[in-house]
């Protein structure tokens, strides 16, 4: 809507986990090499852990061009509410297994044989689950028997399990330690400290076309680090709301002012907030006592 206004030729802050505008911080560069790794190095278990909106789907993304890109098999489960039955299934479809994909023995059968073939040409097959944090725990036993397939070169299937923290706890159970053994690498995607914030926002409009930002001045850079707590997914819903809000006022400079009416919009909360109380006082938010202090990138 504001795109030609700011000369932009794209949308720079849409939600969608697009590979196209991946920025490539220091934790999302060295989780994507480790991703890499597990995969070339037919590691077995890789795990892939950050908070909600921290860009796991999106370094998925960027995993699968790059086993596009290698012509190395994969199959991709983004939904993890499923069942074992589902689970085979998925899988079946995903790789295009030819068989009778509602029967866990033929799917098996075939998935084999398709492993077998991959390590005969020196290459591999690799099954991502995303959101596996909500894994049941009977596909989680289907997943660890999964990554037993090997031969003497190492495993036949790269598994990349990623999730919000709740994975890693769940993986730490007692009935889990089995699995838990087989994890060679762990990555964990934590938000962006201030400057990564900044830079951020920069690359994300300098690939939709706008060389030198001068849309968002170092105060509002700043806030929106501190009211997004570094967390990309809310930095896109920030940025794209104070750009509308530009726009509308048919301003080509955002302020701290317009933030304040976007983050009341969005109802966000952040640690350090102060809301009005009842009488006008300037009152704390009360979810500093939750948050205390010095949360990662606050
Ligand atoms: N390194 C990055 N480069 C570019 N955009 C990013 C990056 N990290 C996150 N984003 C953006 O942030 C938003 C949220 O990212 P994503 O959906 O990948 O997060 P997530 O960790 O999978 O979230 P959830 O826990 O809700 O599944 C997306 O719009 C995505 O484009
Ligand atoms: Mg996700």
């Amino acid at each position: 809507m504001y795109n030609a206004f700011f000369g932009l030729t794209a949308s720079p802050f849409t939600l969608s986990p697009d590979p196209n505008f991946f920025y490539r911080s220091p934790q999302h560069e060295e989780a994507l090499a480790n991703l890499i790794y597990g995969v070339q190095g037919r590691k077995g278990f890789v795990v892939l852990t950050g908070e909600v909106g921290t860009g796991k789907t999106t370094l998925l993304e960027c995993l699968r061009d790059y086993l596009a890109y290698q012509r190395i098999e994969f199959a991709f489960l983004f939904n993890s509410r499923i069942t074992p039955a589902e689970f085979f299934e998925m899988i079946a479809y995903d790789l295009d297994l030819k068989c009778n994909r509602s029967s866990k023995t033929e799917v098996l059968f075939a998935l084999n044989q398709l492993l077998l073939q991959q390590a005969h040409v020196g290459s591999t097959a690799v099954l991502i689950v995303d959101e596996a944090h909500n894994l049941e725990w009977d596909v989680l036993e289907e997943v660890r028997l999964l990554g037993n397939l090997e031969s003497r070169q190492g495993k036949l299937l790269q598994i990349v399990l990623a999730g919000q923290p709740e994975l890693d706890r769940k993986l730490d159970a007692p009935n889990l330690r089995q699995l838990r053994q087989r994890i060679v690498l762990r990555c964990n995607l934590r938000p962006f400290d201030e400057q990564q914030t900044i830079e951020y926002i920069t690359a994300r409009l300098e690939k939709a076309g706008m060389r030198q930002q001068t849309v968002f001045p170092p105060e509002v850079l700043a806030e929106i680090h501190r009211r997004s707590q570094g967390i990309p997914r809310l930095i896109n819903a920030i940025c794209d709301n104070l750009l509308l809000t530009a726009f509308a006022l048919e301003s080509k400079v955002t302020t701290v002012e317009m933030l304040d009416e976007v983050c009341a919009d969005m109802r966000l909360e952040w640690p350090g907030m102060r809301r009005r109380g009842p009488g006008g006082t300037v009152e704390p938010f009360p979810g500093d006592r939750l948050y205390g202090r010095g949360l990662p990138g606050s």
